[in-house]
């Protein structure tokens, strides 16, 4: 349970399943009552739970806030250091999780935040950075991206398998209030349609995509089996200003070399038209998720619509903004066989009608935001 250890005006539980009701509890805490830190109305409460949710999930939200700490898996990463912007923006307390120790982009946040640095497939790391950090909700966005999960199926397996295991491990031990989790459209494959849905079949062929499915899976067990408070999006791709190296970096790289007045040479070709999203969106949506209200969430993975450009269409809007950049097309034919699975819109509705999801930024105003980001520091996205 988290709250803020006063005498509260109002509580509100949230987060069961809807097959877990509030048994009537005679101390009102569900329609208002007070409640002291350990009080002993507090426990009785606890106990006119269900006794899944006694032992697995107990949750509370304090005027709407989740009180407690975020930790964000992958924090070093590009999602992850703009998800810790955001967070810390919002007045929220932010841990970062990551093999790696430092980066460059973390600078201006650096006496903000604290550094745990350990790896997500060992167990014994995992928890301890959970239990000793006063953990409440964990963003799990560590991950071996395709080319790495390509190059070492068994480290992927190890870090993106087992570590959202060791993740939700951790959720359902401490009691945690929520896991959000970052999918992909790469879970789709071979003869999904060319609009993907919730519903719709996901058949991966990639390591990247089988450890991303087998994560969403393992995730709505662990809801459904423990109660640990899942939620998932499935991202199109992710384009900002940074250093990923997934195989979809072609759109970052496209607009982040040109806007520091580079030559760019893309590995796909003109005709390439994959849904992408804006890192700024991308993170506000991991937000908006986790703000939701449980019974306003219909499924515990999300699908996020994106732009629909080919890359000759992006070249373009770049050109716009930055008419002297050079942009060509030298197309990778094994990057294309592995982009050419996730060559299908993917239909975001679902998150805008449970949870009222809608990109802030136009494909327009994506661009120029990013090229205006990399203009402010230049050395610091050479
Ligand atoms: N960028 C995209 O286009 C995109 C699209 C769909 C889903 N996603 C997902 O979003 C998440 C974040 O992606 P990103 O673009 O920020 O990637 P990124 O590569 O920039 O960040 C991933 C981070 O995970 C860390 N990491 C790797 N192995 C680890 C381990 N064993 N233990 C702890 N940390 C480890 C890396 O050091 C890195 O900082 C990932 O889960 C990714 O699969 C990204």
């Amino acid at each position: 349970m988290w709250y803020d250890g006063t005498q509260l005006g109002k509580v509100t539980v949230v987060g069961l399943p809807s097959h877990c009701q509030l048994a009537t509890n005679p101390t009102g805490l569900c329609s208002g009552g007070l409640l002291r830190e350990h009080s002993q109305e507090a426990l009785d409460c606890v106990r006119t739970l269900s006794v899944f949710a006694l032992r697995e999930k107990t949750v509370v939200f304090v005027r709407g806030q989740q009180m407690g700490r975020n930790l964000i898996t992958g924090g070093l990463g590009l999602i992850g250091i703009s998800l810790a912007r955001r967070l810390l923006r919002d007045g929220e307390e932010v841990v970062l999780f990551d093999v790696a120790s430092d980066s460059e982009f973390l600078k201006d946040i650096a006496h903000r935040v604290k550094v745990v640095q350990g790896d997500l497939a060992n167990w014994a790391q995992v928890a301890d950075a959970v239990k000793s950090n006063d953990v409440a909700c964990i963003y799990h966005l560590g991950a071996l991206l395709t080319p790495a999960c390509e190059a070492s199926p068994q480290a992927a397996y190890m870090v993106n398998m087992n570590g959202t295991l060791h993740v939700l491990e951790a959720a359902r031990l401490f009691g945690l209030a929520s896991v959000i989790f970052t999918s992909s459209i790469a879970t789709y494959g071979p003869g999904a349609p060319p609009v993907v849905n919730e519903d719709s079949v996901q058949r991966p062929t990639t390591m990247y995509g089988v450890t991303k499915i087998a994560a969403e899976r393992l995730g709505d067990y662990y809801h459904r089996r423990f109660g640990v408070n899942f939620r998932c999006v499935r991202y199109p791709l992710v384009v900002g200003p940074g250093h990923t190296v997934g195989i979809s970096r072609y759109a970052r790289e496209m607009i982040q070399k040109p806007a520091l007045g580079r030559p760019y040479q893309a590995y796909v070709d003109e005709s390439v038209r994959l849904p992408l999203i804006y890192l700024r969106d991308a993170v506000w949506a991991l937000v908006c998720l986790k703000r939701a209200e449980e019974q306003d969430l219909k499924r515990r993975v999300y699908n996020l619509g994106g732009f629909y450009v080919t890359a000759g269409e992006l070249a373009d809007i770049v050109r716009g903004y930055l008419p002297e950049a050079q942009i060509d097309f030298s197309p990778d034919k094994t990057a294309l066989k592995v982009l050419s699975d996730m060559f299908r819109d993917m239909d975001g509705t679902r998150a805008r009608e449970d949870w009222g999801f809608h990109l802030q930024y136009t494909v327009d105003e994506f661009v120029q935001d990013f090229i205006s980001e990399v203009q402010s520091s230049p050395s610091l996205y050479e």
